[in-house]
């Protein structure tokens, strides 16, 4: 990804975050000033002191005046430094705490498919790094490049006033720099981005393989990881080194051609106050601020370099923030009183956005109608589409063609809070989040006191996982990635109570108990009947047990829905509904003489 902005477009982009904090931020620079200025001033001090102090007939009590005040000046230049630091640190810290927040929540807010297409270590690194990048530029790489910019420029006027011939030897040294230093920002622009872009990269990497340490271990590939990643970053490192050495290159210029300047005029000074054309006490002064602007102006290269780094921070950050959100709010919302939960899928066509053009729709020309608290079950071939079916409900996804309706109202005429309260899911895979059992559970539930109590003892109960009062600190006790570990049947348990919970007017399940025995699965269906008389239900099946709970099953064959009825209807009259649930039904396995369990089934069968 390559961004074409120029510097400024890009710094520009800030000034929204930045405009809060400008009072301060103008403070910080006045104070920055300051202590610039008393660094200028110490050379002229300098310049009275040699000569007045120092020529024939100067007094002594000169010399102590003249003390003082290059030290009150020193002590002056350390306030102000001090100061700049008290204005720009805190309120810069809540600008970057405020990016970082609003980052998080466009992150939220982006589609599934944007999620599809970027690497968690690229967000992460736009989350952490750029934001911390941009900060430290706003506090420290914006002030400092002013005050420099203006240090360095009110230094030369004051080398012209005390002598302009030596000071035209320093204007002539700067020609060169300029044009050094517009090829250097292109080529640190580009490595900065690189440099950026890779650390997003190894951070993608390492996040997978700590994801996927059990397998990584269970295969012996920790090695093979191991070395990948290593590759990756010495790839990173040789881009730093790159990075580093075409500042340091910039930076030798930078220092190099002052220095040069420098001697030169030093050739032209002492000749000059040889000829009386200057004062001993000027051509000290101008060296003496020579040698002051010289700092700046070596501090010149690092803070470019810095400004590079926080114009790439600020394209990677954008990046993703332009990234618009293509499932919003429908303009005008409609709101529903009270839902009944008829589902009705119409000529629905589904194509992933990254899919190839010579493949077609995933889902060729969808209808279905799921009347009001009935369960249908979706049965198909693996790989048929009935996980992206089910997402297109709650608007994971939307539709590429047709619609989706509940009680006649178009999924994308809710509001989407509206919508995912009608609609709750279970996952194929069932994502826990560090949290308690409790909080992972109610999470779709507004209830609140005894009555999430109730909610949750129910949901748990037709679940069937009240294994969660029995963990060691019952429903409080802290589940997911930095909790407990939990076995593959009690996290589809959770996720199931979960949908539950959230008490939905049409409830969308994904093969929801394909990790239980069949004694457990039983017991949930059991209490899924129960619950599932008040609400429309579509539950993907891969199990004749889970067919036999839906009162009717819909057939999901090369994109359409082949056919619709009962399960027995369906046996009676359609080949490839045989076809399918002969490859699930436990009794045709047993008879087939094959010990397997149907949901090991490989797909070869199906071939
Ligand atoms: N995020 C995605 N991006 C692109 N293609 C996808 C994506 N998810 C699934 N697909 C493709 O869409 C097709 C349907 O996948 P889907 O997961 O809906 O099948 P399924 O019927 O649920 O299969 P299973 O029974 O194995 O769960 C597959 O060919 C799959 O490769
Ligand atoms: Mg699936």
């Amino acid at each position: 990804m390559t961004n074409q902005n120029t510097l400024w477009q890009s710094l520009g982009r800030l000034y929204p975050h930045v405009k809060p904090i400008i009072p301060r931020l103008i403070l910080g620079l006045l104070c920055a000033l300051g202590a610039s200025m008393m660094a200028l001033a110490i050379p002229q001090v300098l310049r009275v002191l040699i000569n007045d102090a120092l020529a024939e007939g100067g007094s002594a009590r000169t010399v102590w005046v003249a003390s003082g005040v290059v030290l009150v000046l020193g002590v002056l230049e350390a306030v102000f430094v001090a100061l700049r630091r008290q204005f720009v640190i805190a309120p810069a810290t809540t600008v970057e705490m405020n990016m970082r927040t609003s980052f998080y929540r466009h992150l939220q807010n982006l589609t599934v498919e944007f999620h599809d297409r970027w690497g968690s270590g690229q967000l992460l690194s736009r989350a952490m790094s750029d934001i911390n990048l941009m900060r430290r530029w706003m506090a420290f790489g914006l002030i400092m490049l002013v005050v420099t910019s203006l240090t360095v420029v009110m230094g030369v006027v004051i080398m012209f006033f005390t002598s302009w011939a030596l000071a035209l030897i320093f204007v002539a040294a700067a020609v060169p720099l300029m044009v050094y230093g517009y090829r250097f920002r292109t080529s640190y622009s580009r490595v900065s981005r690189k440099s950026q872009d890779q650390t997003g990269d190894l951070a993608t990497t390492v996040e997978e393989s700590v994801h996927g340490i059990r397998v990584l271990k269970a295969f012996g590939r920790s090695r093979e990881a191991l070395e990948d990643f290593e590759a990756q970053a010495e790839e990173l490192r040789q881009t730093e080194i790159f990075k580093a050495r075409s500042l340091a290159h910039f930076s030798m210029i930078v220092t190099l051609l002052p220095e040069l300047a420098l001697g030169a005029s030093l050739v032209v000074g002492v000749s000059l106050a040889a000829s009386g054309d200057v004062t001993i006490g000027a051509l000290v002064a101008f060296f003496a601020t020579a040698a002051a602007v010289a700092g700046p102006v070596e501090f010149i290269g690092p803070l470019l370099a810095m400004t590079f780094t926080a114009k790439t921070a600020i394209d990677r950050h954008y990046e993703v923030m332009d990234s618009e959100n293509t499932i919003t709010d429908a303009a005008a919302p409609v709101h529903l009183g009270a839902a009944r939960g008829d589902v009705v899928f119409e000529a629905v066509h589904f194509r992933y956005p990254d899919a190839q053009d010579h493949a077609g729709d995933v889902l060729n020309g969808i209808d279905l109608r799921l009347r009001a608290g009935e369960t249908m079950a979706l049965v198909g071939v693996t790989g048929c589409g009935k996980s992206t079916l089910l997402q297109l409900v709650p608007r994971l996804y939307d539709v590429t063609g047709g619609g989706i309706t509940i009680d006649g109202v178009d999924v994308r005429s809710f509001t989407l809070e509206d919508l995912r309260t009608l609609v709750a899911v279970a996952f194929e895979d069932t994502t826990l989040f560090s949290t308690s059992v409790r909080d992972n559970v109610l999470m779709g539930s507004d209830a609140t006191g005894a009555e999430a109590d109730r909610i949750l003892a129910e949901a748990l109960e037709v679940a069937q996982a009240q294994f969660a009062y029995d963990l060691p600190e019952g429903l409080e006790t802290l589940i997911g990635e930095e909790g407990l570990s939990l076995s593959g049947g009690q996290r589809q348990r959770i996720a199931l109570a979960r949908a539950i919970a959230a008490q939905p007017t049409v409830l969308v399940l994904d093969d929801p108990l394909s990790a239980l025995d069949v004694a457990t699965e039983e017991r949930v269906e059991e209490g899924l009947r129960a619950v599932l008389g008040s609400t429309t239900t579509l539950i993907v099946a891969h199990r004749p047990s889970t067919v036999a709970l839906a009162d009717r099953v819909a057939l999901l064959q090369d994109g359409r829905i082949a056919d619709v009825g009962t399960h027995s209807e369906l046996l009676a009259r359609n080949d490839h509904y045989r076809y399918v649930i002969a490859s699930l039904d436990d009794e045709e396995i047993a008879q087939l003489g094959r010990a397997v369990r149907p949901e090991l089934d490989d797909e070869e069968a199906l071939a």
